[in-house]
């Protein structure tokens, strides 16, 4: 009686597990590109060149710089990562980038996203050198 209990509490997990949620990729890399890499970078990058007047312009720049550190991370995720070294090496370079401008962000500080946004065009860079265009300089 107690076996058969154990079974079907057994049983059930199983069937549990096998009923959850797992992610689902659904931007191809050139659409994480569009839709948050460039915009979110691009964001910090010109606050870097015009710093922010207010709360809300600084509010901006941190919510890009949380953007850009998550897409880091969608890179790694859903079968994107093109191998488990150099891919995963330079999407988690560009999350601490990111994670580093956000930080300057809730600071305020002009110099220190000025800092991370020069970290974060080498972790473009980086990564495109080996898996994009080979070591064509980015447009900016
Ligand atoms: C981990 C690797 C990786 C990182 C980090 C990365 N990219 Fe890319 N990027 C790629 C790959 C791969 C492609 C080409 C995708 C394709 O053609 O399917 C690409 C394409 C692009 C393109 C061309 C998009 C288009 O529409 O043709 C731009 C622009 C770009 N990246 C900018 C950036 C910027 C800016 C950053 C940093 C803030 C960045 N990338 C970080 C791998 C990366």
């Amino acid at each position: 009686m107690r076996r058969r209990w154990l079974l079907s509490a057994y049983l059930l997990c199983t069937v549990a597990a096998a009923q959850q949620p797992t992610i689902k990729p659904v931007a191809t890399i050139i659409q994480l590109h569009e839709a948050m890499i460039s915009p979110a970078s691009d964001a910090i990058f010109n606050a870097g060149q015009e710093p922010p007047k207010d709360e809300k312009a600084w509010l901006a720049v941190r919510n890009n710089a949380l953007i850009l550190a998550e897409a880091g991370n969608l890179l790694m995720l859903g079968g994107r990562a093109k191998d488990q070294g150099g891919w995963m090496k330079m999407s988690r370079a560009m999350v601490d980038a990111a994670a580093t401008a956000a930080k300057a962000a809730e600071a305020k500080n002009v110099d220190a996203i000025m800092a991370a946004g020069d970290r974060i065009v080498s972790t473009c860079e980086s990564c495109h050198q080996v898996y994009r265009d080979k070591g064509r300089r980015m447009m900016r």
